[in-house]
C-alpha cells in the first residue's frame, strides 16, 4: 500500500479511537479519560518538566541504575545469549537506554536496537542522535503500537529478544490489565527470552504523593491539558477553570490515583452531545501503581515469567525486575 494512504488510514483510526475512547469514557458512571491521550505536544512538554522536578523521583532513579549498574543489567543480558534484538517499548528519547547501548557497543555484542514508538517523528530524532553518538550501533525502528511491532520484530528476524518496558510505564494500566500485558507478551517471545520491566517500588505515602502533587501544579496542567486536547480536536468546551486535580495514593492497594473534580454543576457540549457534570463529581485520569516485591513476584509468575535478577538504585524506591520465560 502507499506509504501516505497507510498513513492517512493510521492517523484516521487513531482519530475515531480517540473521540469514540473520550465519548464511552464520559458516558460511564464513574466518569473516565484514559492517560494514554495525556502525550500530545504539550502534554509531552508538560511530562518533560514534570519529569525534571524535585519531587518526581522515578526517574533519576532509574537512571541510578542505567548508569551506575550497567555492568549488572549487561551480565544478565549476555548469560546465555550470543545476539539479540533488544527491543524497547515506548522508547522516547532513550534517556536511561542509551547508557546500556553504549556499554554493549563497547562489548562489541552483537545486537540490533529496535525501539517501538507510537510516534514517528520520535523515532526519527531518536535515530539521529543515537547514530551520532554510536556510530557501530544497528538500529531499526518500529513505528505503531506495542504488540503489533513486537510482531513484526518477530517476522524480521528469530534471534532471542530482549524486551525493555521502562519509566514505571507499567503502572499506569489497572491490576487486570497488567497481568493481560504480561500475558500477552509472554506468548510473543519464546523460551529463552527476557523481559526487563521498571517498577516504582511501595515507599513512605508522603514521597509518592508529593511526586504527583506537585505545589508548582505541573501534574495538574498535565491532567488539564487533557480537556484543552478534547476542546481543540472535538470541538468540545471545557471551562478548565471549573474543574480541579486532585491526587489521591493508598498505601495498601499501591494506587496512586488521579482526579479532575467538577467544581459546579455544568454541561460540556462535545461536537453535538452533551455531557452532565454533577458539582463534584470526577472524572478518573490515571493511575500510576505502586508495586512491593510481593506483588513483582505475584505478577511474574501469574503471567508465566520468572525472575532472573533484580537491579535496585541505591535508594531501593525503584527496581527494574529482570524476567524470562
Ligand atoms: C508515564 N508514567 C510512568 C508517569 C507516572 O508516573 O505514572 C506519568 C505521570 N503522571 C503524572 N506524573 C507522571
Amino acid at each position: 500500500m502507499n506509504i501516505n494512504l497507510q498513513q492517512n488510514i493510521q492517523l484516521n483510526d487513531y482519530v475515531s479511537d480517540f473521540r469514540a475512547d473520550i465519548f464511552s469514557g464520559l458516558s460511564n458512571y464513574p466518569k473516565k479519560l484514559s492517560s494514554k491521550y495525556f502525550y500530545d505536544k504539550i502534554g509531552d512538554h508538560l511530562f518533560q518538566q514534570i519529569m525534571n522536578m524535585p519531587e518526581y523521583y522515578l526517574t533519576q532513579c532509574e537512571l541510578d541504575i542505567f548508569k551506575n549498574k550497567t555492568e549488572q543489567i549487561v551480565n544478565a543480558i549476555s548469560k546465555g545469549i550470543e545476539s539479540f534484538d533488544l527491543i524497547e517499548l515506548g522508547a522516547g528519547d532513550a534517556m536511561k537506554s542509551s547508557f546500556l547501548l553504549e556499554t554493549l557497543a563497547e562489548k562489541r555484542t552483537s545486537f540490533t536496537y529496535m525501539p517501538i514508538d507510537i510516534s514517528g517523528n520520535i523515532l526519527s530524532v531518536l535515530q539521529d542522535s543515537l547514530s551520532k553518538k554510536i556510530p557501530t550501533l544497528e538500529i531499526y525502528p518500529l513505528e505503531g503500537e506495542y504488540f503489533d511491532m513486537l510482531d513484526k520484530a518477530t517476522r524480521i528476524s528469530e534471534r532471542k529478544k530482549v524486551v525493555l518496558f521502562l519509566g514505571g510505564n507499567i503502572g499506569n494500566m489497572d491490576m487486570k490489565e497488567t497481568i493481560h500485558f504480561c500475558s500477552e507478551l509472554k506468548r510473543k517471545l519464546n523460551p529463552g527470552d527476557l523481559f526487563i520491566i521498571g517498577f516504582d517500588l511501595k515507599k513512605h505515602p508522603q514521597t509518592i504523593l508529593n511526586a504527583y502533587n506537585d505545589p508548582a501544579g505541573i501534574t495538574a496542567s498535565f491532567n488539564l491539558n487533557l480537556l484543552t486536547r478534547i476542546n481543540r480536536e472535538l470541538n468540545a468546551n471545557f471551562m478548565l477553570e471549573q474543574f480541579q486535580h486532585y491526587q489521591t495514593y493508598d498505601p495498601i492497594s499501591g494506587a496512586c490515583k488521579s482526579f479532575l473534580v467538577s467544581l459546579c454543576d455544568q454541561t460540556v457540549c462535545i461536537e453535538n452531545h452533551r455531557f452532565h457534570f454533577k458539582e463534584n463529581e470526577l472524572i478518573d485520569m490515571e493511575i500510576s501503581q505502586k508495586f512491593s516485591r510481593q506483588d513483582i513476584r505475584s505478577l511474574a509468575g501469574n503471567s508465566g515469567f520468572h525472575i532472573v535478577t533484580e537491579i535496585n538504585d541505591s535508594k531501593n524506591w525503584f527496581v527494574d525486575s529482570i524476567w524470562m520465560i
